[in-house]
């Protein structure tokens, strides 16, 4: 388990659709363990591939900072199956985009199908920070960003602060 660097905002790869995990081997199980040595050390809730550069569709979620009993979880191929109608404004952060947070709506509930790191698939009811954080990292496999789910007006006032984050990077 390693930390590597994240990948922030200005970087194409986040902007990637990523591929399909065809066999859960060794290289994949050294890219989840990569993901949770990242996300432990960025203090983060959730943490997809192509954050630290893999345009696999593999995500990881830690939402043990909300709830002691939950328990770090590897998605591999997730695919949502289901979002309630009923939306949720939640306070997002992205790992890709330091210092910022803001309000977001998104689906308040979510039921997800995804393979295990055994390579078992398995279903996942969802609502909470658990679900925000689930679609928050889907998104990244289809090269969506947060900043995508903001109002064009919240856009438009943080164009200067973005712009500034994509020559950094
Ligand atoms: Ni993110």
């Amino acid at each position: 388990m390693a930390a590597r660097s994240t990948v922030i905002y200005g970087d194409p790869v986040l902007r990637e659709t990523c591929d399909p995990v065809e066999e859960v081997n060794r290289e994949i199980k050294d890219l989840v363990s990569d993901l949770i040595g990242t996300l432990i050390e960025a203090k983060g809730l959730g943490l997809a591939a192509p954050q630290i550069g893999v345009t696999k569709r593999v995500f990881i979620v830690d939402i043990s900072a909300a709830d002691i009993n939950a328990k770090i979880t590897a998605f591999i191929n997730p695919e949502i199956i289901e979002t309630s109608k009923e939306e949720a404004e939640f306070e997002e952060g992205c790992l890709s985009f330091p210092g910022l947070y803001r309000n977001i709506y998104r689906p308040a509930k979510v039921k997800v199908r995804a393979t295990d790191l055994e390579g078992n698939q398995f279903e996942l009811d969802a609502d909470g920070i658990m679900a925000r954080a689930i679609l928050h990292e889907y998104d990244h496999l289809d090269g969506k960003l947060f900043i995508d789910r903001m109002s064009p007006l919240t856009r438009t006032m943080l164009a200067g602060r973005l712009k500034k984050m994509r020559e950094v990077s």
